[in-house]
């Protein structure tokens, strides 16, 4: 199906997680709560968005989001992370959030939503690509730098908690993928 990539469950074993597939996928608008609710159990408060903020982030020109989705037999697919990417001028892209359930996480979920966005944005011509993230997020800080991004300045009291924010940066035409 164009715009579907399915890719298999790369760490549960067949006796223990039979049938279980991720599917990435565009955006649906019948996604939003959903996917609001995955933000809310993603992040802390002060930090995940309010629906009007994830609603104006989605919206932004430029911006697209992607969705993975786990799909079991003769269950609905349902979303599981997304992230929410934008193409700005100047050939810059951002990652404005990259959000995966508790449940799911280090299956390889986070990685295939960032390297799709990331081929998505040098699609749309940008060469770099930066993001934001709270100084004390060390799983999001081993997420990147395993996917090569490196460190372009901190932002003192960032966020609205009063937490600093790394601006981490990636080059996109050097770097491909993540290790
Ligand atoms: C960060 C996040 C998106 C990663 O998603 P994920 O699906 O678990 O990531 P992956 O399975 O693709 O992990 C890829 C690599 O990242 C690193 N990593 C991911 N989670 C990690 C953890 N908890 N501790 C250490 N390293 C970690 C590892 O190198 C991992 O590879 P490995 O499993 O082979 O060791 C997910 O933890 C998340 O949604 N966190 C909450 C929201 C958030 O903080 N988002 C990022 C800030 S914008």
């Amino acid at each position: 199906m164009p715009g579907k990539d399915q890719f298999p469950n790369p760490v549960g074993s067949p006796d223990t997680m039979p049938g279980v597939e991720f599917a990435l996928r565009d955006f649906r608008r019948e996604d939003f709560e959903i996917l609001w609710s995955i933000d809310q159990r993603c992040f802390p408060p002060g930090i995940s968005y309010t629906r009007l903020e994830l609603r104006f982030y989605m919206h932004r020109r430029g911006a697209f989001t992607l969705v993975v989705e786990r799909a079991e037999p003769e269950l609905a697919p349902e979303p599981v992370g997304f992230i929410v990417a934008e193409a700005g001028r100047g050939g810059v892209g951002h990652i404005i959030t990259i959000d995966v359930l508790p449940t799911v996480r280090r299956w390889g979920v986070g990685s295939k939503l960032l390297t799709a966005a990331e081929d998505r944005l040098r699609v749309a011509n940008c060469h770099s690509v930066f993001l934001e993230t709270a100084v004390d997020n060390k799983t999001a800080l081993s997420f990147y730098k395993r996917h090569k991004y490196f460190l372009l300045k901190t932002v003192p009291r960032y966020y609205s908690n009063g937490l600093d924010a790394l601006v981490l940066q990636k080059d996109l035409l050097s770097q491909k993928g993540g290790s």
